[in-house]
């Protein structure tokens, strides 16, 4: 397996629909399974043998920098900033004085499953893709011979029902840095933003191959519902042992050793983050972030952020960072 990879993991983006859990906290540190959503693309990437990451920073930045360099000890992670998320393309041409030799590109708001062998030992240059019901919402490939013969972001008429999802690899990261100071030279968006998609038509049209790799397992993160939805793919994938008090435990379910549940019924696919509280509830398909502080309620399909507190009345929420919610009973919010 190859390790000289470096990978660069672009989450300066402001997660505008996980609002408003990302008013506070940037999006990759939402509690997703049992840990942050980057915390399990590092672990993919380090599972592969890369020890070189470069991430890209923007929206609350410093956060992420410190939860990646507590937990991350054993790599050699570097920081660098976009000061404004000018596009994918843009992120990515921010980290050319960091990266040299072969670079795979991982998206960080989605989670995926593959086999990052295929693009790590592969002579191609390789871009993942998936079959997906409307094509319309991502960058689409066209196919011919076994190679990319074109790519369209977000178009109103796909050419097919490729999706691109979120993982590229460069043998030669030069040539791709090139193109894409080419495109931030020249100005030129598409959908106000310098993307990546344009750069890769820049080098299909300049004859450069690229191969397409078919992956099944592509979780995304970016909304309320796909979050839920990633959460129960990882609670079905893994056994955590859970502890509680008093309480029935229906699995999946993941409950961090510091949280405390208290006569509560919890899952199945609940996850209860660090030094989270929770007592006399019933909590089914729903994250519960670190800290949060949950009293006699009934919640499904929920997302509760981080030192959130909701006490006291039944129903389903999503509730931000340092919110709290309370109900009298009558109903009425206090
Ligand atoms: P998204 O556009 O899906 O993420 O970009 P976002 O902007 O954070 O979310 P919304 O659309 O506002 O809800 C995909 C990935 O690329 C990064 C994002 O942080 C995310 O991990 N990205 C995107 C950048 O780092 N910089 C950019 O300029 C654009």
């Amino acid at each position: 397996m190859k390790t000289e990879f470096t990978a660069v993991v672009p989450v300066a983006g402001a997660g505008t629909r996980l609002r408003p859990h990302t008013h506070t906290y940037p999006k990759v540190l939402l509690t997703v399974g049992n840990k942050p959503i980057i915390g399990h693309i590092i672990d993919e990437l380090s599972a592969a043998g890369i020890k070189k990451i470069c991430l890209v920073t923007g929206y609350l930045g410093g956060k992420i920098k410190e939860y990646v360099s507590r937990s991350y000890k054993n790599l050699k992670v570097s920081y660098v900033e976009q000061p404004e998320p000018k596009g994918l393309g843009h992120a990515i041409w921010l980290t050319r004085r960091y990266v040299t030799g072969p670079v795979i590109v991982m998206l960080g708001d989605t989670i995926i499953s593959a086999d990052l062998a295929k693009f790590l030992n592969s002579k191609d240059d390789c871009i993942a893709v998936k079959k997906v019901a409307d094509p319309r919402r991502f960058g689409v490939v066209e196919i011919r011979n076994g190679y990319i013969k074109s790519m369209v972001e977000k178009p109103e008429k796909p050419p097919s029902n490729l999706a691109i999802v979120g993982i590229y690899s460069f043998k030669n990261s030069a040539k791709l840095y090139a193109v894409l100071e080419r495109l931030v030279e020249s100005g030129r968006t598409t959908k106000g933003e310098i993307q990546l998609t344009d750069a890769l038509s820049l080098m299909l049209r300049g004859g450069h191959k690229l191969k397409p790799v078919a992956i099944d397992g592509w979780y995304d993160c970016g909304k309320p519902e796909t979050l839920l939805e990633t959460n129960r793919y990882i609670l079905d994938r893994k056994n955590f042992t859970a502890k509680a008090k008093n309480s029935v435990i229906i699995p999946p379910v993941y409950i961090s050793r510091t949280a405390k549940v208290e006569n509560s019924i919890v899952g199945p696919y609940a996850s209860i983050g660090d030094g989270a509280k929770i007592n006399s509830s019933i909590i089914s398909d729903s994250i519960v972030n670190e800290n949060a502080l949950i009293i006699n309620m009934n919640l499904s399909g929920s997302l509760v952020g981080p030192s959130a507190a909701v006490i006291g009345r039944k129903d389903q929420l999503n509730v931000g960072e340092n919110s709290e919610i309370r109900f009298d009973k009558s109903g009425c919010g206090l």
